[in-house]
């Protein structure tokens, strides 16, 4: 596969130098971009003529198989195989050890999508690389920053800032965090200055602080991106606007600031509870808080005695909820643990993953309802959440709790094993069944990361669900006289699962 992608490479490497390529080579160099930098970063072109790569790569002795695993090709059963990437100027992804694992494609000028990206596949992570980290790690730089795009990150490098790296088509992810901390303990984050900028900034900030980093954001008004404000204000500027890049803290705030009408005495409290909250996480992470606590308050004129008060206050309240799950476990869980049957444990990671990511049960309705529960506290805990699932609310651990409670059949250790339930984090649950040891990862954060991954993992636990339910309902047989069309459901269910790929999408 590497092998068959360094060729790829090579092969559009050359397109772009050659007659056909022209439009290519135009492009970038309309874009400022230098001989040495194209070099550098090996870019190349894909024809307008849709089947070149596929020719050549089979020249090369490689299977359309091959090919297509590798995402340069589709097959249609009436046309053949097709080149995925053509008329596109072509950015080859490299891991730290230089080898190519992927491409980008950029559409030249206008068009949709403006950037085609390879698929993930056996050598392709990219919730684990980073576009320009095999320069970037050796820039002996005491930071790196991170950018949105591979175009960013070109230009970065060319105007000297060699410390420059960019997601790869997709959304920052922590695994991509705890790669950048095997290089340095700050990222300073130029990204887009616009809506979207801002907010997948915002969202950057916690997973970077989430991995022990310090985040700083780049400011790079007037202009849109990194690209562009090289082009108009040069690297002094550039350079410049780097020692003054904002304390990512102090970012959130104006952030926060901008929801809140300060003139209105209501709005100015909720906006200091936002406060607390904000300062709660920032204090979980580094265990002391008065360094931001007196920010915010100089910032906005709030009490520092009483907002010390307050975040004790909203820490204690958090501490005491998480409490409940840490002082029943050494009793408890370890005995729970032994009748517990993995069965059990996949129903309680589906209720967990709901409550994580309520997006999901679109994708799982049609298979499992709460009749599949086997436990009657799970059972009825699955009840509330997909009700108010299907209404379409954000499911409240809170309220699901408070609907338990209420009801008088329910005993005090069955509430207590909800709230844990819904205390226990998704990602701890999925390691484990997934039979994944922290160790095993090699210092990397032990979140999943792959969709693949996280898809196989939905997929076994519904399958896992389902049989022990249509288990359940053929032992009880005529004693329930629902059992029969159960059991026709689950079987139809289970045949359709087997067939069908959950896709997280
Ligand atoms: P941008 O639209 O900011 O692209 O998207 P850019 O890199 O600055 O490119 P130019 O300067 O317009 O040529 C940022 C990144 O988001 C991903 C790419 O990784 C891109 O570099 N992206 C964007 C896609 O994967 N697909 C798209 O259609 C657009
Ligand atoms: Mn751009």
């Amino acid at each position: 596969m590497l092998a068959l992608n360094k060729d790829a490479a090579t092969y559009f490497y050359y397109q772009l130098r050659a007659p056909q390529g022209g439009t290519g080579l135009k492009y970038f160099q309309d874009r400022q971009l230098s001989e040495e930098t194209m070099k550098k970063f090996g870019l190349g072109f894909a024809n307008v003529k849709s089947n070149d790569l596929t020719r050549y790569l089979k020249s090369k002795g490689y299977s359309d198989t091959e090919i297509r695993d590798a995402g340069l090709a589709t097959y249609h059963e009436k046309y053949g195989m097709s080149d995925k990437f053509w008329n596109r100027v072509m950015f080859p992804i490299q891991d730290i050890n230089h080898r190519v694992i992927g491409f980008g494609g950029r559409v030249i000028g206008e068009g949709e999508p403006k950037y085609l990206n390879s698929p993930e596949t056996e050598v392709f992570d990219k919730s684990r690389n980073l576009y320009g980290l095999n320069f970037a790690r050796t820039s002996r730089k005491d930071h790196l920053i991170l950018c949105e795009g591979y175009m960013d990150v070109i230009a970065m490098h060319q105007a000297g800032f060699t410390e420059a790296v960019a997601s790869l088509g997709t959304a920052f992810t922590s695994g991509q965090a705890s790669l950048l901390r095997r290089y340095t303990e700050n990222v300073i984050l130029a990204y887009d200055s616009d809506g979207a900028g801002i907010k997948a900034a915002l969202r950057a900030i916690g997973i970077l602080r989430d991995a022990g980093l310090t985040g700083k954001i780049l400011h790079l008004e007037p202009y849109k991106d990194p690209d562009e404000f090289m082009k108009n204000l040069g690297r002094e500027a550039f350079e410049e606007r780097l020692a003054s890049a904002e304390d990512s803290f102090s970012f959130e705030l104006r952030m926060l600031e901008r929801d809140y009408d300060m003139k209105v005495p209501e709005s100015k409290m909720k906006f200091r509870r936002a406060v607390v909250e904000k300062l709660y996480q920032v204090a979980d992470q580094f265990e002391d808080a008065k360094p931001f606590i007196e920010m915010a308050c100089d910032k906005y004129h709030f009490g520092y005695e009483e907002m010390c008060k307050s975040v004790a206050a909203f820490a204690n309240k958090q501490e005491m909820n998480a409490g409940l799950v840490r002082r029943r476990e050494p009793e408890t869980v370890q005995k729970q643990e032994k009748r517990d049957e993995p069965l059990l444990k996949n129903q309680k990671i589906l209720l967990t993953w709901l409550v994580d990511e309520p997006g999901v049960y679109g994708k799982l309705k049609k298979y499992i309802s709460p009749d599949d529960f086997t436990e009657g506290i799970y059972q009825k805990a699955a009840e509330k959440l997909f009700e108010s699932l299907e209404g379409g609310h954000a499911p409240s651990p809170s309220a699901i709790m408070a609907a338990l409670q209420a009801d008088e059949n329910a005993a005090e250790d069955e509430q207590k094993e909800i709230a844990s339930l819904f205390c226990t984090k998704i990602s701890d649950h999925l390691r484990q069944v997934m039979g994944i040891r922290e160790a095993d990862m090699e210092g990397e954060t032990s979140e999943f990361d792959t969709k693949a991954e996280k898809e196989k993992a939905l997929h076994d636990i519904i399958v896992s669900i389902k049989r022990a339910s249509l288990q359940k309902y053929m032992e009880k047989g005529g004693s329930d006289k629902n059992a029969f069309s159960h059991i026709l459901e689950a079987k139809k269910a289970l045949q359709e699962l087997q067939k069908t790929h959950i896709s997280l999408d």
